[in-house]
């Protein structure tokens, strides 16, 4: 069972100010203020983890500690099966100064490469979060998101981010980049996230 969240205030330890919005908005129903990272100058620490489960927890983990409130982090990003996973947990970090062009279009070439290598076509990739909810007294519980879907090339839309022009969840048309931001919010991976941190948390 998890553990309930009694508290009054929660940190949402991110630094990027939508996330930390779109995570209050989320919580809107339930008696809780939400204080962001920012706010209290809390230091970022480095997302040093393997695995998305590392990155959120460790977030968690840092802000619970800094401040002496629980903490809620995410850690986010896209899988691709024909690279093993890549990026992965460094999806922000393919796009050289944040651009998503860039990034995008290395996707494309690394797929390419593996298909002729291989001789196989695979356009499978998920879209992934974990949030990571941490108490002072170190108990954390963590839930992770994922959503299925496949790649297109060009890219398709000019709404969302990162890598939303590429990916087309599954049972959907169209690309993420293509769906209105209020649509995606209730199929994304941060929504399966929350619903879950919500059900065991919060209720
Ligand atoms: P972080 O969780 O802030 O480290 O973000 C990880 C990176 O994953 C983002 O910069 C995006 O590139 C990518 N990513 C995470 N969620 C999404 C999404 O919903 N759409 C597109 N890209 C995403």
């Amino acid at each position: 069972m998890a553990r309930k969240f009694k508290d009054d205030k929660l940190v949402v330890a991110s630094h990027n100010a939508g996330k930390a919005r779109e995570i209050a908005e989320l919580l809107e129903a339930f008696p809780v203020k939400i204080v962001s990272a920012k706010e209290l100058n809390l230091p970022e620490p480095d997302e040093t983890g393997l695995t998305y489960i590392d990155n959120a927890v460790l977030k968690a983990v840092a802000a619970t500690k800094a401040c002496g409130l629980p903490a809620l982090a995410d850690d986010s990003g896209m899988s691709v099966d024909a690279l093993d996973g890549a990026p992965g947990i460094y999806s922000a970090r393919w796009a050289p100064n944040k651009d998503f062009g860039l990034a995008m279009e290395r996707v494309r070439r690394e797929m390419a490469e593996k298909e002729r290598a291989t001789g196989q076509k695979n356009d499978r990739a998920q879209f992934n979060c974990c949030l990571a909810l941490a108490w002072p007294d170190g108990h954390v519980e963590h839930f992770m998101g994922v959503l299925q879907g496949h790649l297109v090339f060009p890219p398709r839309g000019n709404n969302g981010f990162g890598y939303d022009p590429i990916f087309i969840p599954d049972g959907h048309g169209i690309t993420c980049g293509e769906m209105t931001h209020a649509f995606k919010q209730t199929i994304s991976h941060r929504a399966l996230a929350f619903r879950q941190l919500v059900d065991a948390c919060f209720k």
